[in-house]
């Protein structure tokens, strides 16, 4: 009697391994792993690993090890369908006993796995061994592949004739209908002929480690370039990922795959390092490959062609990608290169200079739109409308990194887009629709508030400046004690401040902001750019001062933005006041924001 595999499947999603084992054995937290002793062996340190994330134990003390039934029917003595009948009563699913119709198709599915396993050996036999695998073998010494790549992914070839593979197949006893049910030979008028003919034959292996499909590729311009497996009772295209058994384990490593369309791509990336690669085939990514993805990591490099159809597929993938919990990056290459050719020319050090410059997805969608926007030559309120829906749709936390990104490519203010969603209709408000609900990127570190110590400094430099400055430096400028107290005396002794050593002497027995104030007239002096004379210091202060003022405008204007966003997502009324001080501050912001990039 088998267990349907669907109960098994559910049974699997149901249980957590970590704690199902975690009720038998006492187990510890180490990163990922939960560790513990050994239940099947003897022994005092832990060395029990328990991944929850790939729903696997391993002992390395005594090496037993797999999933939760193995478990179960190593502790408790039983056999498969008995452990997973327990699994099943404690998880809650219902466990059905095979039908003859899915006992059938179950034995079918075998069967294919066999012919294909058949077919793979036949096809790499051929291309190593083989007199007509001379011209495989040159092809991909051609393509830069070594022996070590075409063995370890059985890279193999079929032979340009109609009866290879059949003969091969009636030789070693495999039925030609099951062999026409994997997609490997076809009937005609005169019986079965072989479907690959000609080509460098490449498998596609499930994570189970079966040959499930074929690619095969023409070595000459004969069309179709690639020849592959369609539908068959163990494949569906856009179903599986190819390479996705060998990249699994280096991609939840490094918690991130590469993707890319063509086989050869993969091929010539796993060939250079890259052991984290797959290929979608051709087509842009469905829902299916990128939660398969999402199991093993988080972030996913997308890489496809620099073509029209590849930008496409990439902006398709983005969103399935996002959908699934993924974190997109790009990845750009030279227009007319793709990774296979990218690779052979410029080498796996520069591949790796385009990964680590790969772009956020919202940096690359938000780039096409702007670059749609500006083709178009759409109105700029459009264009903030559009750039600001897209930032919206990311976390709260992402927004005003984006909108400044938004805005500056688009040659406006970060809040022409905030406000552009004021003068949209209605259809903007509401909730938003189910976004990604994460973006990843290195988020510089906030910058010390060095404008308070760069002011400090140039008074120091030119005390006699203080008084000038006074009325608009108000002391509560510093936060930092030290430079407060400093400051203080400085404002104190304000008339009769002329040099530098006026103020040294303004500090009298306060010798901590003596020392302080000495520590950044050494600073001063070290800076990189001298302000020579007081005309220059003039301007320099009065750009930190312009700071400081914005600072704080900026700081009231977030405050109030907020605020207004409560009350919108509320459906509360506005109050004008709250409103007219926000628009005041959002011009008053722009126009100094303006002049600083001097386009205002
Ligand atoms: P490409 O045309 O970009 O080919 O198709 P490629 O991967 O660079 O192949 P080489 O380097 O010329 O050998 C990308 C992928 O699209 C699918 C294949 O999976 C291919 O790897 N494809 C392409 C087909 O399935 N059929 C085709 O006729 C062409
Ligand atoms: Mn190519």
């Amino acid at each position: 009697m088998r267990i349907d595999q669907n109960a098994i499947r559910e049974i699997l999603a149901r249980t957590d391994i970590g704690s199902f084992i975690g009720n038998y054995v006492a187990l510890q937290k180490r990163g990922k792993d939960l560790v513990g002793l050994c239940p099947f062996h003897g022994e005092k340190t832990p060395s029990l690993h328990v991944h929850p994330d790939k729903g696997f134990f391993k002992c390395f003390g005594c090496g037993v090890g797999g999933d939760v039934f193995k478990f179960v029917q190593l502790l408790e003595g039983v056999s498969f369908p008995e452990a997973a009948r327990m699994l099943a009563k404690r998880a809650g699913v219902e466990v059905e006993e095979e039908t003859p119709a899915a006992a059938r198709a179950r034995s079918d599915r075998e069967l294919i796995y066999a012919a294909n396993e058949a077919a793979a050996a036949f096809f790499h036999e051929t291309l190593k061994l083989g007199p007509e695998g001379e011209i495989a073998r040159k092809y991909c010494a051609g393509r830069g592949l070594s022996e070590t790549t075409v063995d370890s992914f059985r890279l193999g070839y079929a032979p340009a004739r109609w009866d290879a593979l059949v003969g091969r197949l009636n030789s070693t006893g495999i039925d030609l209908r099951i062999a026409e049910k994997a997609g490997l030979v076809k009937t005609g008028q005169r019986g079965h002929y072989d479907f690959y003919r000609g080509r460098l034959m490449i498998p596609t292996y499930a994570t189970t480690g079966e040959v499930v499909a074929f690619g095969g590729r023409a070595l000459d311009d004969s069309e179709p370039k690639y020849l592959n497996t369609t539908t068959t009772p163990v494949y569906t295209k856009g179903r599986a990922l190819f390479a996705l058994e060998r990249a699994r384990r280096a991609a939840a490593e490094k918690d991130a795959f590469v993707v890319v369309e063509g086989y050869l791509d993969c091929i010539a990336l796993h060939q250079a390092g890259f052991h984290h690669a797959v290929a979608s085939l051709g087509t842009s990514f469905t829902a299916e490959q990128a939660s398969e993805l999402r199991k093993y990591a988080e972030r996913v490099f997308v890489c496809f062609d620099a073509d029209s159809a590849g930008t496409a597929a990439t902006a398709k993938s983005i969103d399935v990608l996002t959908a699934a919990g993924c974190a997109a990056f790009i990845v750009q290459l030279p227009p007319d290169e793709d990774p296979d050719t990218f690779i052979r020319t410029y080498g796996a050090a520069e591949f790796q200079a385009r990964l680590d410059a790969a772009l956020p997805w919202i940096q690359f969608k938000l780039d096409r739109e702007i670059e749609a926007i500006v083709a178009k030559r759409l109105p700029a309120a459009h264009a903030a409308r559009t750039a600001e829906s897209l930032v919206r749709a990311l976390p709260r936390e992402e927004w005003d990194r984006w909108r400044v990104y938004a805005a500056g490519r688009l040659g406006l203010a970060a809040d022409d887009l905030r406000k552009s969603r004021f003068v949209d209709n209605a259809a903007n408000f509401g909730p938003r629709q189910g976004g990604p609900n994460f973006v990843r990127h290195v988020v510089p570190a906030a910058e010390p508030p060095r404008v308070e110590r760069d002011i400090l400094c140039t008074l120091l430099d030119e005390p006699a400046l203080v008084a000038e400055y006074a009325a608009r430096i108000p002391p509560a400028t510093f936060r930092d004690e030290r430079y407060a107290g400093i400051y203080r005396r400085l404002l104190d002794a304000a008339d009769h401040l002329t040099t530098a050593t006026d103020a040294l002497a303004a500090f009298g027995d306060d010798r901590e902001s003596a020392e302080t104030a000495v520590a950044l007239q050494n600073l001063q002096r070290s800076a990189e750019v001298r302000f020579p004379d007081t005309a220059a210091r003039r301007a320099h202060l009065d750009a930190l001062v312009e700071r400081l003022e914005e600072t704080e405008l900026y700081r009231r204007k977030q405050e109030l933005s907020e605020r207004i966003d409560r009350l919108l997502e509320a459906g509360r009324p506005l109050p004008p006041e709250d409103w007219d001080e926000y628009q005041s501050l959002v011009q008053r912001l722009d126009r100094s924001a303006g002049k600083r990039l001097g386009t205002k």
